[in-house]
């Protein structure tokens, strides 16, 4: 596997792989709209295949994952982009990783805190507001669970 930045070179690539994983390129977090087509990130290559990618974006010390995507499940692809991802964010000089995740994502909270993310903030029925941007966002999420609230991840650099 290697690693290696988003780049003009492969752009278009990460932008076809965001749209064919999050069926979008505006992710609603917090009530602001990201838009995914500029956002900074580390692509795991396999081969000329993307295997992983993690997006983020850099707002004086915070570091604010925007996207976590690994297609090969439990080998280690998901901790390594992580792992770049704190080390970009040490270089960068910011005091923290935030990441945001939905209520219903019980494998990505699960994953967070295993890799010394603290649930840090939690909003109450933030996807109403996100629905209100976005009315396509379902009311059921993963595993049939309600749709509901945005949990906070910290890590502290
Ligand atoms: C969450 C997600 C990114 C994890 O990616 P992943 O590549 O499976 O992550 P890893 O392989 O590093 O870790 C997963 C498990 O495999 C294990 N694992 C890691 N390396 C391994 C290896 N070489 N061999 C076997 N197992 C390994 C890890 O220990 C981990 O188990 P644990 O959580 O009990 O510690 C992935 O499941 C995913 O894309 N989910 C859908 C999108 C999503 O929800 N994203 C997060 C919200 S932004």
């Amino acid at each position: 596997m290697e690693y290696i930045s988003v780049n003009p070179q492969n752009r278009a690539a990460v932008t076809a792989f965001i749209s064919e994983h999050w069926l979008t390129t505006e992710m609603i977090i917090r009530g602001n709209v990201v838009d995914m087509t500029q956002v900074d990130g580390i692509v795991g290559m396999d081969g000329e295949e993307i295997a992983g990618l993690v997006t983020y974006t850099i707002e004086g010390d915070t570091c604010e994952i925007t996207s976590l995507n690994s297609l090969k499940e439990g080998v280690g692809i998901g901790s390594s982009l992580i792992v770049r991802v704190l080390e970009t964010a040490r270089r960068e000089h910011c005091r923290r990783v935030i990441v945001v995740t939905t209520n219903d994502n019980i494998g990505a909270i699960r994953f967070y805190q295993k890799r010394g993310f603290d649930m840090a903030r939690f909003s109450h029925n933030a996807l109403d507001i996100s629905r209100r941007l976005k009315p396509e966002i379902p009311l059921i999420g993963e595993d049939g669970i309600p749709l509901r609230h945005e949990i906070e991840f910290e890590y502290s650099l």
